[in-house]
């Protein structure tokens, strides 16, 4: 079976990182097919648009995307292309697993294995009612959580327990002071919860919840949270484990999906060889579960971690003094 995804190589360190990536996929023998669709800055030169009708085309056929980082210019009325592929695809589900891994300056070399699932369409960042008053000293913008959105993520959340042998399942929420949206969320994950008797249940209040990452990250297994939470607690969690050279995430919607790194565009390095590609890497393998392919998924994180534990090519983000190529290389030679 070939299967066909969307590849957007990016801005900054974007088409590095990706050529890393393909370079380690091809070495697998994945059996994808590759269509190449510009997105971000590459595109608004070539075509005046950020986001070419092409490329939403691409994503809607193909249905799985693997995305580098995109720049959306600052200034210039321009809304961010990663909010507006959320968007128009209703990704609803961001998955962002941290990991403990060998050889990096993480505080936690061993013990952190868990899976932050955001809400990615509505809370704080719905958008909605955004307003300045005339005078410019009050400003108003709307939260909002509906039953709809919280139910399919909380569900998202347990089934992605059950699929992956998880045993626990942590709502973070903030429903004693958000008494409306947080307490609508809590009380909908908490009639959800009810339905998967077999998954550990456990609710923790955001502030606290921040603590307890810091102070003992073991105890969690996957957190379920709203979209302004699930944003900060998910970096949180990559700086556990190594940073953002190490954090992948995965945008899941109904009809589409598109796996990326947590990163930026990191103007600071690009074109220097410098990149780490774990992270579109990690994103890739969360693409190849997404696909069907758990076997090779795992052969993929495998091969990454045997390269960190080697200290083969590192990038110099991880204290290295090798290249992103070099670290390609040294991975596709373990998989
Ligand atoms: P950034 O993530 O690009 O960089 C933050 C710091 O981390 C920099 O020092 C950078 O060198 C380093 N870094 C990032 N990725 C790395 C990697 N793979 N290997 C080694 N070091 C790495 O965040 P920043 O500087 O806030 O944003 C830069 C641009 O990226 C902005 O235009 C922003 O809009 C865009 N951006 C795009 C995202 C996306 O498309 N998913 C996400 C976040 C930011
Ligand atoms: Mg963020």
């Amino acid at each position: 079976m070939t299967q066909t995804i969307t590849v957007i190589r990016g801005d900054g360190i974007g088409p590095e990182i990706m050529d890393a990536t393909l370079h380690v996929l091809d070495a697998m023998d994945v059996g994808l097919q590759y269509e190449f669709a510009d997105a971000g800055l590459v595109a608004l030169e070539t075509t005046g648009e950020l986001l070419p009708a092409a490329t939403m085309d691409s994503i809607r056929r193909n249905r799985v995307a693997l995305k580098s980082p995109l720049t959306t210019p600052v200034g210039g009325g321009f809304s961010s292309i990663n909010v507006e592929l959320r968007k128009r695809f209703d990704l609803y589900a961001n998955v962002r697993p941290a990991k403990s891994f060998p050889n990096t300056r993480s505080r936690f070399p061993s013990g952190v294995d868990l899976i932050t699932v955001r809400e990615n369409t509505e809370g704080a960042y719905s958008a909605e009612g955004q307003e300045l008053s005339p005078d410019g000293d009050t400003a108003t913008s709307i939260t909002k959580t509906t039953r709809r959105g919280s139910e399919r993520i909380v569900r998202y959340a347990f089934d992605l327990a059950r699929r992956t042998g998880r045993k626990q399942v942590t709502v973070v929420h903030k429903a004693n002071i958000l008494k409306s949206t947080s307490g609508l969320f809590l009380k909908v994950a908490r009639e959800v919860a009810a339905q998967y008797p077999d998954i550990q249940c456990n609710e923790l209040i955001v502030d606290n919840c921040c603590m307890q990452l810091v102070m003992r990250p073991e105890q969690f297994d996957i957190i379920v949270t709203t979209n302004l939470f699930g944003d900060i607690i998910s970096d949180l969690c990559a700086g556990l484990v190594g940073g953002l050279g190490l954090a992948p995430g995965a945008n899941i919607g109904t009809d589409a999906a598109i796996f990326e790194a947590v990163h930026g565009t990191a103007p600071d390095i690009a074109g220097q060889g410098k990149a780490n590609p774990c992270a579109l890497l990690l994103g890739a393998a969360q693409m190849l579960d997404h696909l069907g392919l758990p076997e090779k998924a795992t052969r993929l994180r495998e091969a990454i971690v045997a390269t960190l534990e080697a200290k083969d090519s590192l990038t110099p983000d991880l204290g290295g003094s090798g290249n992103t190529q070099a670290f390609a290389k040294a991975i596709a030679s373990r998989v």
